[in-house]
């Protein structure tokens, strides 16, 4: 199970596992549109084996490349203008390059030779089922041998369950066919890739629909050069919410995260990772030396939500969450999080304020103890248990006063937050005043 997909309910997402700061994917788009624009274009901060071998394929199409400082300056074909490769494009195994290129030349009646690709299964059959869709003919031979049908036509497809490459390969097939090419996208999708077409000059739409996100690329349009710092693009969109239990902020964080299609991190997981490895070795919960080797070495691939949910262990986390250490190491980790492109929602209670106090947007999630109270009580009777509700409601105050209270990273609101009490809300409600909220903020951020 990849990175992500630990942590939020087994979807699927591979942009976790990058290193932060680095998008292979986004590189290799710059370079492969701007070969095709017409004029120049500069393209800082594109490095890599994707990048090189999407350089070679594009001067092999008839693109122009060239070493500027720290840089490239291209010159493109013009859209629809590539050139058929005089021999087959080596791609050494950088298989994101060779993806992309595959779908950009299904859409040309010429042959080109994909070699050099190492794609593995499932990958490999994902991306030829998708190419097959444009009327290309596919074969094996010397690599993957691509021609594009004589006369293109877009096409509709679904490459949810394919890699995010592949279903860049496909808007890429839609740039020489006419009409518009329609690819619904997995949540894995890097949300910079519509941005960074649109740099081009791309006509470009995204709509949500209830089975995930639609992107259509128009495509026989004029492409134009640009200047791209692929630092500036591959950035993280980071949104916070903190707030006490109960308050519903980790079912809210987990729509979010889906809506917005970003990765999620429920920092609650990770004390309660820490607590559980004390209690698993029966050492004492004050044991800091011990609990801080304990934060080290949690792993956010392996946080099991049905072992830490348990409300001992719960109890458990709060006071190990005391130990300045712990924290130190755990912020450490979700600060890595947070940073990976295209972005995370963390919940928390020291998110906004600790652990991303950058955050583009800062939410605090709370209700009453006695609503939260209740919620845990219906929560509790909905598995089948029993409970008192005077002793919910006594454990919440008392936990509310420890997160609050402790000297550490307390529980409050970071100043620049936006308070959301959800006491009279159900969570569509409190789902849609979180929406309204976040997509005013990150307008407004986007006229800045
Ligand atoms: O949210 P959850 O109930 O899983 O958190 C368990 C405990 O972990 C909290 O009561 C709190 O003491 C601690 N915690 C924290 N900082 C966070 C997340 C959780 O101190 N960011």
């Amino acid at each position: 199970m990849n990175l992500a997909g630990s942590l939020t309910d087994g979807s699927e997402r591979t942009a976790a596992q990058r290193p932060a700061g680095s998008d292979p994917l986004l590189g290799v788009l710059a370079a492969v549109l701007a070969g095709l624009a017409a004029g120049a274009t500069r393209i800082a901060g594109l490095s890599g084996r994707d990048g090189a071998a999407a350089i070679d394929a594009m001067r092999a199409l008839g693109a122009g490349f060239e070493k500027r400082g720290d840089g490239w300056r291209a010159w493109g074909t013009g859209n629809g203008c590539l050139l058929a490769a005089r021999e087959p494009l080596e791609f050494g195994g950088a298989d994101i390059a060779a993806t992309l290129l595959a779908g950009l030349a299904s859409t040309y009646d010429m042959e080109t030779v994909i070699a050099g690709a190492s794609l593995s299964e499932p990958d490999r059959t994902a991306l030829i089922a998708l190419l097959a869709e444009t009327g290309a003919q596919l074969s094996a031979a010397g690599g993957l041998r691509v021609h594009g049908a004589k006369v293109g036509s877009p096409v509709t497809v679904d490459a949810t369950k394919a890699a995010p490459q592949a279903a860049v390969a496909m808007l890429l097939a839609g740039l020489n066919a006419p009409g518009t090419t329609s690819v619904r996208v997995g949540r894995n999708f890097p949300r910079a890739v519509p941005a960074l077409l649109r740099r081009f000059g791309v006509p470009v739409t995204e709509t949500e629909t209830p089975s995930g996100l639609v992107i259509e690329v128009t495509g026989q349009t004029a492409l134009s050069g640009t200047t791209i710092d692929l630092a500036g693009i591959a950035t993280a969109t980071v949104i916070a919410i903190d707030g006490p239990a109960g308050g519903g902020k980790g079912t809210l964080a987990r729509r979010i995260a889906d809506y917005y299609h970003l990765n999620h991190l429920d920092t609650g997981l990770t004390y309660r990772a820490v607590a559980q490895a004390l209690l698993a070795h029966g050492l004492p919960l004050d044991n800091a030396a011990a609990a801080e080797t304990a934060a080290r070495q949690v792993d956010l691939t392996r946080l099991d939500r049905a072992v830490l949910a348990a409300h001992a262990v719960g109890e458990a986390a709060s006071r190990v969450a005391v130990i300045p250490a712990v924290r130190r190491a755990l912020v450490e980790k979700q600060r890595g999080f947070a940073a990976i492109p295209p972005g995370a929602v963390l919940d928390g209670r020291d998110i906004g304020t600790v652990v991303c106090p950058d955050a583009d947007v800062k939410l605090y999630v709370t209700a009453t103890a006695e609503v939260r109270a209740g919620r845990r009580l219906a929560e509790i009777e909905a598995h089948g248990g029993s409970a008192d509700f005077g002793q919910i409601l006594a454990d919440i105050r008392r936990r509310d006063e420890r997160d609050m209270g402790r000297a550490d990273s307390p529980l409050r609101p970071a100043q620049d937050a936006h308070l959301l009490d959800t006491s009279e809300m159900d969570i569509e409600a409190a789902f849609r005043a979180a929406r309204d909220i976040i997509d005013q903020v990150l307008a407004v951020g986007k006229r800045d």
